[in-house]
């Protein structure tokens, strides 16, 4: 002990700090998360998402091409909806023409060794901004499940490398892989949203798509219904074992900073990969307090990142992607 023992010969200089530093980051660790509008030339910023923008499709193309460049080989697409185009069915999602699935087409055009990931859930083709059919202030399980199991095989069909159910309805991990098999489409993977948490850390996320549960009488006014309850911790390694036996490749975990001990649980439980979702309002409150000053911004954000690879993560999904990627130089 002390004298002998003295930790801080590890921390002593940069050199000797990097040889032993357990946790790095790098530009594989990442999925980009991507918003496509209809449009062209459109590179709007979202407003409660500084310095983070909605794309229409040739602007996609560029933003895909840039992340290719800088080492990011993976992106997450949602698209938003026409209004004109929502109903309760989420009818628009199963459009062989439709935004997503020319999305789709469109990044695998102009960088076709990108891993292609789409968002898979009935929100942002929904009237009612709900991730299934709302029937009389219910959420019907079943019935949005077949809803889900097309619209995986049309992305699958449209070229997507794996589909990202969530929407968190009972069994559609199940369905979709036997929709998938149906079709011949045995290589598409699944990235199960598989403990997903029912978070007012998605707000932003829905500015940016328009697809919060709308405000009228027999729509459930939250997501909890469906989303998992944040004060439970068997039930994410219960869903998530279920997902997994269901056939999902990758599990994931969401939002990321307030449920990293649920990470390192599903980490030490379970033999898939693990993502961690690193939503819209980490990525706003972040934003907002570096603008006032607060917080050192770029510092933050590699402690937040670094903190959710240290806790499990396998994949980061994180709309500091290419932030955090350049500051790697
Ligand atoms: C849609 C979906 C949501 C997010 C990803 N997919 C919103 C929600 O469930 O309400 C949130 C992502 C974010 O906040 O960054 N099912």
């Amino acid at each position: 002990m002390y004298p002998l023992i003295r930790n801080r010969r590890l921390r002593s200089s940069n050199a000797i700090r990097h040889l032993v530093r357990e946790t790095i980051l790098t530009p594989s660790d990442f999925l980009v998360p991507l918003f496509v509008v209809e449009g062209r030339g459109i590179k709007e910023e979202i407003p409660s998402m500084p310095n983070y923008y909605r794309l229409s499709l040739d602007q996609l193309a560029k933003e895909a091409k840039e992340l290719w460049h800088m080492g990011l080989c993976a992106v997450l697409l949602f698209v938003k909806v026409p209004e004109n185009l929502k109903d309760n069915a989420g009818t628009e999602a199963l459009n062989a023409d439709g935004l997503m699935q020319r999305a789709i087409k469109t990044v695998k055009q102009a960088c076709p060794e990108m891993l292609v990931m789409t968002d898979v859930a009935l929100d942002p083709y929904s009237s009612y901004g709900h991730d299934g059919i709302v029937d009389k202030g219910r959420i019907l399980n079943d019935e949005t499940v077949e809803v889900l199991a097309e619209m995986s095989v049309s992305h699958a069909q449209a070229g997507a490398d794996f589909v990202a159910p969530s929407d968190m309805m009972d069994g559609r991990i199940l369905s979709i892989r036997e929709a998938l098999e149906e079709e011949g489409l045995v290589d598409t993977g699944i990235m199960s949203y598989s403990a997903k948490y029912a978070s007012a850390f998605y707000g932003p996320f829905r500015d940016a798509l328009d697809s919060a549960p709308v405000d009228m009488q027999h729509v459930p006014k939250n997501k909890n219904t469906y989303q998992m309850d944040a004060a439970n911790r068997f039930e994410a390694i219960r869903e998530t074992q279920q997902d997994i036996d269901e056939g999902a490749d990758i599990v994931m975990v969401k939002p990321g900073l307030c449920y990293l001990d649920i990470v390192r649980e599903i980490r030490n439980e379970v033999d898939v990969p693990v993502a961690v979702y690193q939503v819209s309002g980490e990525y706003a409150m972040l934003k907002a307090a570096a603008e006032k000053g607060w917080l050192d911004h770029d510092a933050v954000m590699m402690e937040q990142l670094i903190a959710i690879k240290r806790a499990g993560a396998n994949i980061i999904a994180s709309y500091f992607a290419k932030d955090a990627v350049a500051l790697m130089g």
